[in-house]
């Protein structure tokens, strides 16, 4: 099962994203966190600075949209060419239908759930996403620790991926450093966010690498 590193910006120097787009080579995407300062109480970038970033950026993106109203917004960001571009299941009333649209649209699709938030409703229809974001931090800032809580969470959605041998990609995000991503890989996680602890070293790059080989050890195969 191949393990994903995906940086988030987040972390990056806001004045500098081309010069720091250009320092994680290794990473196999970069996570851009949208907050809209209403579904979270933060705020960093909309659609047109993702736009942009797309256009400079040497690896393809995973946008997180943490907005409200994700059925009107979210497929714009398909349509300026994000890779991935997930939402939130908690806002959200159509999560499939969203997915088909942003599918159609040339994008992968990804519904993200909050810590408490339960995932038995959204199984049945897994195969409509191509990735489940198991929040492991309450959305909108980075830098928080790592909340264990939510690992029978994950495992639960392992489980029915690997049983139904489907290409969903188990993502986590929130705290994720060279500890806690053992527990995570562990517990099934294959595609890992990671911000202060990659941005906050001295080589990116490096750093990137020291995180997927840990990953990929403490893993199993799907
Ligand atoms: C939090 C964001 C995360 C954040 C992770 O709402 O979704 O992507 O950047 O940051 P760290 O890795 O510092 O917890
Ligand atoms: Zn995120």
């Amino acid at each position: 099962m191949p393990i994903r590193i995906n940086p988030s910006i987040l972390a990056a120097d806001f004045v500098n994203f081309e010069r720091e787009l250009n320092s994680i080579p290794t990473a196999d995407l970069v996570h851009v966190d949208v907050m809209d300062n209403h579904f979270v109480p933060n705020l960093t970038f909309g659609l047109q600075m993702v736009k942009r970033l797309q256009e400079v950026s040497p690896l393809p993106l995973d946008v997180h949209l943490m907005i409200d109203d994700p059925d009107r917004f979210a497929p714009g960001y398909a349509e300026v060419g994000a890779s991935f571009v997930t939402f939130h299941a908690e806002a959200t009333q159509e999560p499939v239908a969203l997915a088909r649209t942003l599918r159609s649209l040339g994008a992968h699709a990804g519904i993200a759930l909050k810590p408490g938030t339960d995932v038995t409703g959204y199984l049945d229809h897994i195969d409509e996403f191509d990735q489940i974001l198991i929040m492991t931090v309450e959305p909108g800032f980075g830098g928080q620790r790592f909340q264990e809580s939510v690992m029978p969470k994950l495992r639960t959605v392992a489980d029915v991926v690997r049983e139904r041998g489907l290409d969903v990609w188990l993502q986590v995000d929130g705290g994720i450093n060279e500890k806690t991503i053992v527990i995570a890989a562990e517990a099934g996680a294959d595609t890992f966010v990671a911000g202060s602890s990659i941005f906050a070293t001295g080589d990116p790059a490096e750093q990137v690498t020291r995180l997927r080989e840990t990953a990929t050890a403490h893993s199993h195969a799907h």
